[in-house]
Formats: structure tokens, C-alpha cells, sequence
């Protein structure tokens, strides 16, 4: 059990994210990455949708054979993770307990006000101000931003970039206005644009929700004695095109690179 690989998925390439961070924590492990190129964006789509295609993708991971599963979309994990838990069958991490607690923690010692950037799913679901409020943080603010995931994907957004930041501001400037203590990156995709979100909220904590994941990944197998130290090999697969996904996935990958991607047709899982 202790050799098979975690499985990683997301709609596109923000899980790779919370992969990077993972195979930084547990270089030993054997990864295999989902992402839904061909259906992305789900943070538009309805919950039946995301659920959907969420089942799907697991699906996918468990005919592999992983032994967890990182739900590194915030979107799903927002939206149907109690789902995607229950199909599995093997510990399941999603992006947003471990992100709430981190910002609970930073907001308890200044004023108590966190910021939560998502999809338009994601802040829909208000699973993110559940979590908050039951880490009892007091003053929750929620900000939808369905540009930043095709902005992210399709572009390479420089912190100089006027457009980009012109997106950003358009977003952030009523988020700025209330000083958050923490801002959590509610969508694995948003990462990519933190130098320009941190320069319109500069009195804030910007927190990675994937990588928050990671490290909650990380505790959970330690917990159930599931580590591996055998291992240490990434396989990418996608539902969209190879070379686009190779291209543009370095971006997301701070050591890593990518040196072969596999398409698969998630309609058949
Ligand atoms: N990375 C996904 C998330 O964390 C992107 C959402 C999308 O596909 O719209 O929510």
C-alpha cells in the first residue's frame, strides 16, 4: 500500500500548485496528475456539473491505483468533496480546512478579518466561510474572481502587465478597503497571480490553498503510517492537448519540469 502513488487532480493546471509543494514535502512519493484541460473552467459551472465531472476524475485516479487523492481545486473541493471522499475509498485531502486554519491562526493575533478569493462556485458554496467561522474567525470576506483562471491559464501575467493588473484591481480594491489579516488563495490557480495580488493588498497574508493541502496531505499519511521512501516519480496526464500542457505547465512547477504528458478521454471513466 505504502508504494502505491497519490493521485492529484484539477480542472486545469493550478493543482499543480499543490503539487509542487507536495513532491517538495515528500520527494520519496510516486504522484500521478490529473488535469481537465478540455472541461476547464468548473468554477462557472453548476454543482451537479463540477460533481460531475469531480467523479470522473477520480474515477481516473483510482483505475491507477493511488492510495489518496489531493483534491487540488478549490472548486470541487468546495463543491462535492464529501462525494468524491465517499466513491475513493482512501484518504482524501481537499483545499480548504487546512488554508482555513492557517488563516484562522494569522487572524486570531491581529483583527480577526479574512479575505477569501475563489471561483464563482467556490465562493457560491460559502464552504470556505464555514470552515472559517468554525476556526472562529469573526469577520469573513468573500470575493469571487472568474477572470483570474483564464487569465492564469492563457496568459502569462507579469507583475507589470497592465491588463493584469487592471483585472486584479477591478476585483480587489473592495477587498483592500477592509484590510484583511489573511487573504486565502481559494482557487489552486491563483498562486500565479500573487506578486500582482499582493501589490493591491498589501497590509495582507496571502495563503496558498494548495499548498496548505500539501502539508495536510503530508500529516494524514504520516497518521495512517501510508509514507512512502521508495519512490519519487510524477506522471502527468490531461483530457486537453499534450503540448499545451507541457508548454504552459512550467509556469505552475517551480523545480520541476515536465517531460512527458499522457491525453486520456475522461468521458470513458
Ligand atoms: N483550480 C481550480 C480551483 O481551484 C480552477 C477553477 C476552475 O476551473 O474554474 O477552483
Amino acid at each position: 500500500m505504502k508504494k502505491l502513488p497519490i493521485g492529484v487532480f484539477d480542472s486545469g493546471l493550478g493543482g499543480l500548485t499543490a503539487l509542487s509543494e507536495l513532491h517538495k514535502l515528500l520527494p520519496d512519493e510516486d504522484i500521478i496528475y490529473f488535469g481537465d484541460n478540455a472541461r476547464i473552467p468548473y468554477g462557472t459551472k453548476s454543482p451537479e456539473i463540477i460533481k460531475k465531472f469531480a467523479l470522473q476524475d477520480t474515477r481516473f485516479l483510482l483505475s491507477e491505483g493511488v492510495k489518496a487523492i489531493l483534491v487540488a481545486c478549490g472548486t470541487v473541493s468546495s463543491n462535492c468533496l464529501d462525494e468524491v471522499k465517499a466513491l475513493a475509498g482512501v484518504p482524501v485531502v481537499g483545499v480548504i480546512d487546512g488554508a482555513a486554519r492557517v488563516a484562522a491562526e494569522i487572524a486570531s493575533n491581529k483583527h480577526g478579518r479574512v479575505a477569501v478569493l475563489g471561483t464563482s462556485a467556490t465562493i457560491k458554496s460559502g464552504a470556505f466561510e464555514q470552515a472559517l467561522r468554525a476556526q472562529g474567525v469573526r469577520e469573513i470576506i468573500n470575493r469571487a474572481c472568474p477572470m483570474f483562471v483564464p487569465l492564469v491559464e492563457n496568459w502569462h501575467p507579469d507583475v507589470d502587465d497592465a491588463a493584469t493588473n487592471a483585472i486584479v484591481a477591478e476585483y480587489l480594491s473592495s477587498v483592500g478597503e477592509k484590510s484583511p489579516d489573511a487573504v486565502i488563495l481559494g482557487c489552486t490557480h491563483y498562486p500565479l497571480l500573487a506578486s500582482v495580488i499582493g501589490r493591491h493588498l498589501p497590509d495582507s497574508e496571502l495563503i496558498s490553498s494548495g499548498a496548505c493541502a500539501a502539508h495536510e496531505l503530508k500529516r494524514l499519511l504520516e497518521e495512517r503510517g501510508l509514507l512512502n521512501t521508495e519512490g519519487g516519480s510524477i506522471s502527468y496526464y490531461t483530457s486537453g492537448g499534450e503540448k499545451m500542457f507541457s508548454e504552459n505547465a512550467s509556469r505552475f512547477l517551480d523545480e520541476l519540469s515536465v517531460d512527458s504528458v499522457t491525453r486520456i478521454d475522461i468521458e470513458n471513466y
